[in-house]
């Protein structure tokens, strides 16, 4: 998405090395700990009831301490670490300053200057970004790169981005008009407004600077059919009634409880009668050990809101902004994620799915 930039091979042989580790701690690491969980179950007393007996059970166990160092250094790693996104990205800072401005200038992205972050948002740095996604002018380019060490590349068209796209698009009756709410650098916009030229696609976004490279990439995908405005998700200033889908990929576990339900109540007041409201997140089933490993995930990549997001009652939450009807359905980020034979770890994705009524 970025503009070709000068090659640095130590800096790509040490990204590639860090997910090279993520992806042996995806696809060895945590299938060896099952096989561990399960010999433990079996030895114990009584199984699991909860996360926290997981815990208890796997406490002293090596490869459990291993399993949680691993992915929380490899983390640090990617972002701070000698070759880490975070220096790479600083040092060409007055170069990617330049690139940014045809995004700013282009007429599509509309920011606001006096702009208050709300407070859950400056508290952490979110993935263990340093800054976060959006105190730094490079912090896109910073998290579009890191986007892609974190999963494997796969086929245009069939990364989880295009997958959803595609779920939203079969569900949708003829939508005109499409907000995609927290779109980030605009990687879940993208095949929206590519896709669906007919589409007419509004990205809202916190970050500036994420907002500033979703412009300059919808600048050099030549779309006219994208604009981008830096708001909250509870409070976007957009027209009420005026959308016929309002979507989110990942935004609701980065924010707590009574930002989520703000934010249903918005997406129920942009929506036309009889708009789809369409988030993908992560939701866990209550088997305690994938719950186990969801929680620490979400404490060792600091990312808070993932329990309470887990824990919280949806159901009533869209019930009371006004919605009708209201399902989870799991999502396959990839061909077989949801097929039992599956091993490797995964995120719970999961789309949740709610009609104004018509
Ligand atoms: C994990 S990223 C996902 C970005 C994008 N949707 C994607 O799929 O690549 C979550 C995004 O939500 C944004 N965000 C968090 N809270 C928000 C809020 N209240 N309103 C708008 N955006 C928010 C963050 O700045 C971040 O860019």
């Amino acid at each position: 998405m970025a503009k070709d930039l000068p090659v640095d091979r130590r800096f790509d042989a040490y990204q590639d090395f860090v997910l090279g580790c993520k992806l042996a701690w995806t696809r060895s690491l945590y299938p060896a700990l099952r096989a561990h969980y399960a010999e433990a179950v079996a030895a114990a007393d009584a199984p699991p009831a909860s996360a926290a007996d997981v815990a208890a059970l796997l406490k002293d166990d090596p490869l459990n301490q291993y399993f949680g160092w691993f992915e929380r250094h490899l983390q640090r790693m990617k972002y701070s670490g000698r070759h880490g996104l975070a220096p790479h990205f600083a040092a060409q800072r007055a170069e990617l300053e330049d690139e940014l401005a045809a995004g700013a200038e282009s007429g599509i992205l509309t920011l606001d200057p006096a702009f208050e972050q709300p407070a859950y948002y400056v508290a952490i740095d979110i993935h263990q970004h340093p800054g976060g996604v959006w105190s730094d002018e490079v912090a896109g380019y910073v998290y579009e790169r890191g986007a892609r060490t974190t999963t494997p590349l796969l086929e245009e068209d069939a990364d989880l981005h295009h997958r959803f796209t595609r779920e939203v698009m079969a569900r949708a009756t003829n939508p005109r008009r499409l907000v995609d709410l927290g779109c980030g650098f605009g990687k879940s916009s993208r095949p929206f407004y590519n896709k669906h030229r007919e589409l007419d696609v509004t990205g809202v976004e916190l970050s500036a600077p994420c907002l500033k490279l979703a412009a300059r990439t919808a600048v050099q995908d030549q779309a006219r059919n994208v604009r981008f405005r830096q708001a909250d998700s509870a409070d976007t200033g957009l027209e009420a009634g005026a959308y016929d889908v309002v979507t989110s990929t990942m935004v609701l576990h980065e924010m707590p409880p009574s930002h989520i339900e703000r934010t249903i109540q918005e997406s129920f007041r942009l929506l036309v009668p009889g708009g789809l409201s369409i988030h993908l997140d992560f939701l866990t089933d209550q088997d305690p050990f994938r719950r186990f490993i969801h929680y620490g995930h979400s404490a060792r990549n600091n990312e808070p809101f993932m329990p309470p997001l887990n824990e919280m009652d949806l159901e009533g939450a869209h019930r009371r902004a006004g919605f009708e009807t209201f399902e989870v359905v799991p999502f396959a980020e990839m061909p077989g994620t949801l097929d039992p034979a599956f091993t490797a770890w995964r995120f719970p994705w999961t789309m949740i799915i709610a009609r104004k009524p018509a």
